[in-house]
């Protein structure tokens, strides 16, 4: 496989060709922050917070293929900017306290939120009013968090490729709901496996409601984005 070359902030990152932008920072060691990317998935570039500039163009680094001699731009303050108000729009558009959430320190928009030092939005707070559903014998689906990355739809699926989680309506009233027959075929794994996927604390495993104590969890030990030179997935 021939290798390929682009620097990202000036600095020389190689790798196979065929990658995407995301794939060939991190596995140099670079951070780009994701929300609606996630391992062993197909990207589908929906939530923009990737989002770099080539050649005056704006891209998502987690669909973008890189080609080889790519001058990529990742932490210029206008581009951090607009990272940081996408962040600010997800969290006016929502319900999300995070005192009171399961997910708290498990949270990537909490921990981006943190990594951007976000303080006071800078849109109005658009509270609206979303329904907590029980439908699901094993979860709890937390409508007031959902950042619609599709993390869940893309990724639990019955052994016979079939979506347990589905998005609903359209518009502002669009939201992630579950298949109430399939749902009710889910496993302790893969209901486990549904929390873990979701980025935010949209999706709870009933019963097992803070197993790990807050202060303990992933991002209170290691902050987003100090884990690239390790390479692990986020
Ligand atoms: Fe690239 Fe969401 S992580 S668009």
């Amino acid at each position: 496989m021939s290798e390929i070359t682009i620097t990202i902030d000036g600095r020389a990152c190689k790798s196979p060709a065929g990658r995407t932008i995301f794939e060939v920072a991190r596995t140099n060691g670079v951070y780009i922050p994701t929300l609606c990317n996630y391992k062993d998935l197909r990207p589908v570039g929906s939530c923009r917070v990737c989002t770099v500039r080539v050649a005056g163009r704006y891209m998502a680094a987690c669909t973008q293929v890189a080609i080889d001699g790519m001058a990529v731009e990742n932490t210029a303050p206008d581009l951090e900017d607009m990272r940081r108000s996408i962040l600010e729009m997800l969290f006016v558009e929502g319900n999300h306290l995070c005192p009171s959430c399961e997910k708290s320190g498990n949270c990537e928009l909490q921990a981006l939120a943190y990594r951007y030092q976000i303080m006071v939005p800078r849109f109005p707070f658009q509270f609206p009013v979303r329904r907590v559903e029980a439908v699901a014998p094993k979860l709890l689906l937390e409508h007031n968090r959902c950042i619609q990355c599709l993390r869940c739809v893309r990724s639990i699926q019955t052994e016979d490729g079939r979506r347990i989680f589905v998005p609903q309506n359209r518009s502002r009233w669009r939201k992630i709901g579950v298949d109430p027959r399939l749902a009710a075929e889910l496993t302790d794994e893969m209901a486990l496996k549904a929390m873990e996927v979701c980025p935010v604390g949209s999706i709870l495993r009933k019963g097992v409601g803070f197993a790990v104590p807050i202060g303990r969890r992933k991002f209170d030990k290691t902050p987003i984005g100090t884990d690239v030179a390790e390479g692990l997935p986020r």
